[in-house]
């Protein structure tokens, strides 16, 4: 009997050709794996031809909440996005996938799993380091970075096989899909010069074609948790779902940039990222209400850590772990709403409120009711300034005099 292999499968051309390249090449038997991390696609056609291209076994593990729990409101509350631009999308899905391949391949007495990414990409890497963070003596394959076919010859080698091609003509793009953003890549947007065309686009129409006035919305927040929607509860799914619909809507959330990947190179990402968008925005406002300047300033470190260790593949890592508990004990406050404007591709906080608002109206206000003691400030400011003036006593003359 052959040994098996767990295949994360996307029903795409090359974990299609994968299936069969396994067997011929490793002669291992191949159970394919499909993941729903929001991804909709339909999964019994693709367990189907999975099992026509000769797997043994096609299964298909809806991780949608585990996603959203477990890996999506941990980097919402930590505030993770990589470069400060990209909210980490692709990146999130795959330490997710990697652990449910090797739960998979433990229950299947396989002694490998395998993936589809190219050698050139950061997927790889995700994969690879949470595959051998979780269970080092599994074996990876990844043939589509072993193989060296290009993209025609993998057809040819499609048709060679009576594997069959996708039935809609191929998206020009490569994408990759999940509840918290979709990731376009390739053809024309490989000139960074050029405007990515309208087609490469799902979840937002043409600004040219959203609504023509604005609409504003509440986000309602439990520890850094998003709950609720214009005053309804929302499971997380639904929340960013309906999310995904209403900024998408108003044209929020497209993104274009040039990104450095883990590997060296430099390309040109595009990204919709409706939900995300909205939600990293509202959260943040929210911890500028209820966390103190110095938490804020922590944190923000913290999330700049936290966002290159997710796009680097090493979530399954001591280092996140630790990030993760200042990021937890940082959220005990951040409850409370936002309310935002979304208007052609634009998405404004307009306002917030919380119960434990650390913004204090009779401090703030230059009306009536004021309790802020204005007497104490040239006391405070006589001390706090005495370093400074200190310094300009003492040296600042020989330093405008030159330094004789
Ligand atoms: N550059 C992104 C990342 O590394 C997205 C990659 C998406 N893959 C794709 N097939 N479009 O996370």
């Amino acid at each position: 009997m052959a040994d098996k292999v767990v295949l994360a499968y996307s029903g795409g051309l090359d974990t299609s050709v994968a299936i069969r390249w396994l067997k011929e090449k490793h002669n291992l038997d191949v159970i394919a794996f499909s993941v729903d991390v929001g991804t909709e696609p339909d999964f019994p056609a693709i367990r189907e031809k999975a099992l026509k291209i000769g797997a043994v076994k096609a299964l298909v593990s809806d991780a949608r909440k585990a996603f959203v729990d477990e890996f999506v409101f941990p980097a919402l509350k930590a505030g993770a996005v990589y470069q400060g631009r990209y909210p980490l999308s692709t990146a999130l899905a795959r330490p997710l996938m990697a652990r449910l391949l090797v739960e998979t391949a433990i229950k299947e007495g396989a002694k490998a799993v395998a993936h589809g990414c190219t050698g050139k990409g950061n997927d790889q890497v995700r994969f690879d380091v949470s595959v051998a963070g979780l269970a080092p003596e599994l074996k990876i394959l990844a043939p589509a970075r072993d193989w060296g076919m290009t993209r025609d010859e993998t057809i040819q080698y499609a048709q060679r096989h009576g594997i069959p091609l996708p039935i809609t003509a191929e998206s020009p793009y490569s994408i990759d899909q999940n509840l918290w953003g979709r990731s376009i890549e390739c053809g024309v947007m490989e000139d960074p010069w050029l405007e990515p065309p309208d087609d490469a686009f799902l979840w937002l129409g043409p600004l040219e074609k959203t609504p023509g006035k604005p609409e504003y919305i509440e986000i309602g927040f439990e520890k850094g948790i998003p709950v609720a929607v214009d005053g309804r509860k929302m499971d997380g799914i639904a929340l960013i779902q309906r999310l995904n619909e209403l900024a998408g809507k108003h044209g929020v959330g497209r993104i274009d940039y040039i990104e450095d990947r883990v590997v060296g190179i430099k390309s040109r990402e595009v990204y919709e990222t409706p939900a995300a968008l909205v939600l990293l925005q509202a959260h943040q406002d929210l911890e500028a209400m209820t966390l103190s300047k110095e938490q804020r300033r922590f944190k923000q470190m913290v999330a700049g850590e936290y966002a290159d260790l997710i796009y680097n593949g090493l979530w399954f890592t001591s280092f996140r772990e630790d990030l993760e508990a200042y990021v937890e004990s940082s959220q005990s406050f951040v409850s409370g709403t936002v309310r935002l404007k979304l208007f052609k591709g634009s998405c404004q906080v307009v306002g917030r409120k919380s119960p434990y608002s650390l913004y204090r109206h009779d401090l703030a206000t230059y009306d009536k009711g004021d309790v802020f003691d204005q007497s104490a400030s040239p006391g405070f400011i006589h001390i706090w300034g005495l370093p400074a003036r200190t310094q300009a006593q003492v040296q600042g003359k020989k330093k405008k005099g030159g330094s004789k």
